[in-house]
């Protein structure tokens, strides 16, 4: 066979081959063809043997050249064919950052929360410390040191969840009045926010979680004028300068005398009315001057010192300040209905 023949034959094959390759396989069959073990190269190479000296040193020079030719032509087709394949990728990979982004749902303040942050506001603004105490509380705090000795009626009235027989989660959050009063820092001007627990079921003004806060005034010459006239600013702040207060008097064991807070029906004006069930009235909170036992209890002087103390339910606010009927609404964290307030 005429080898510079071939040599022609397959550098123009060559050409057509590594042109019309589009993948890298097509590229290696085309590279085997022509320069693998049993390929071309290797079929001429074979012949060559049997080529005189003369005849080889020009034969091998044109074999060369046409070898590199073909094994240049293999390299650049290869590149080429990663190259598009590459593309194709990054087309195919490409994030449209044209899209709209999903949406991220916002919450809501919880309508108890609003109303913690305005409580907190108007008596932090008249000098009241934030006070925080356990949940889970000892007995002794939670009843005995607020003067409800066991088999006080009041304990009934609270029943809780026990973990122990010392140890239950907190009725109210007056336990937190006898842990700041037993640090013995005076004079006090607290208000204590939390949950408290009792075992009460679910209805419309019931839940067997709420929130409290309690606050505690311990000074000399504090007196049950003191207690009105700070209950009643803080009415005035909360549900407008209009309202008016009026103590009835009630009984707590940790405070002597006791009342209970009303204030003027802020729909009716004190007409009366569906609202305030035609009362003219609405009860708001507890409150009382703090019981001289519960100050021997918790270590005070009672001969030098006074104070008052009040509790307010915030689920309870909650519900008259937003008129919400149902305290359950508050519990089900239903976002359409978080939105109103
Ligand atoms: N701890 C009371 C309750 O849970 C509320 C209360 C009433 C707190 C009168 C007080 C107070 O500090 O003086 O019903």
């Amino acid at each position: 066979m005429d080898i510079e023949a071939k040599l022609k034959e397959l550098k123009e094959k060559s050409a057509t081959l590594f042109e019309n390759a589009i993948d890298p396989k097509q590229v290696e069959e085309a590279r085997l063809y022509f320069l693998g073990k049993k390929g071309e190269f290797a079929k001429i190479m074979e012949e060559l043997r049997a080529a005189s000296p003369e005849e080889k040193k020009l034969l091998g020079k044109s074999i060369n050249e046409v070898k590199e030719h073909i094994e240049e032509k293999f390299r650049s087709t290869r590149e080429r064919v990663n190259k598009k394949i590459n593309e194709l990728r990054l087309a195919r990979e490409k994030i449209d950052i044209s899209l709209p982004a999903k949406k991220i749902e916002l919450g809501h303040m919880h309508p108890c929360t609003k109303i913690y942050l305005e409580l907190e506001n108007i008596f932090t603004k008249l000098g009241y410390e934030v006070v925080e105490g356990p949940e889970i509380e000892y007995d002794e705090y939670n009843f005995e040191k607020l003067n409800i000795e066991e088999g006080h009626p009041a304990r009934d009235e609270q029943d809780t969840f026990y973990i122990n027989n010392k140890i239950l989660l907190r009725t109210q959050t007056s336990p937190v009045q006898a842990r700041v009063m037993e640090e013995g820092r005076l004079p006090i001007c607290m208000i204590s926010p939390g949950k408290v627990y009792r075992s009460d079921s679910v209805d419309a003004t019931h839940s067997p979680t709420f929130n409290q806060i309690e606050g505690l005034v311990v000074d000399k010459n504090i007196t049950f004028a003191d207690l009105k006239g700070t209950l009643t600013l803080f009415a005035k702040e909360l549900f407008g300068p209009e309202i008016k207060t009026r103590f009835r008097p009630h009984h707590f064991p940790f405070t002597e005398p006791s009342a209970e807070m009303d204030v003027s029906c802020f729909k009716c004006g004190g007409k009366g009315c569906s609202f305030c069930k035609g009362e003219g009235w609405i009860e708001i909170l507890g409150c009382g001057i703090v019981n001289p036992r519960v100050f021997d209890l918790c270590g005070i002087d009672k001969n030098i010192y006074s104070g008052f103390a009040f509790g307010i339910g915030m689920e309870r606010i909650a519900l008259l300040k937003y008129e919400i009927d149902d305290m359950r609404l508050l519990y089900e964290n239903d976002i359409r209905f978080l939105k109103q307030f």
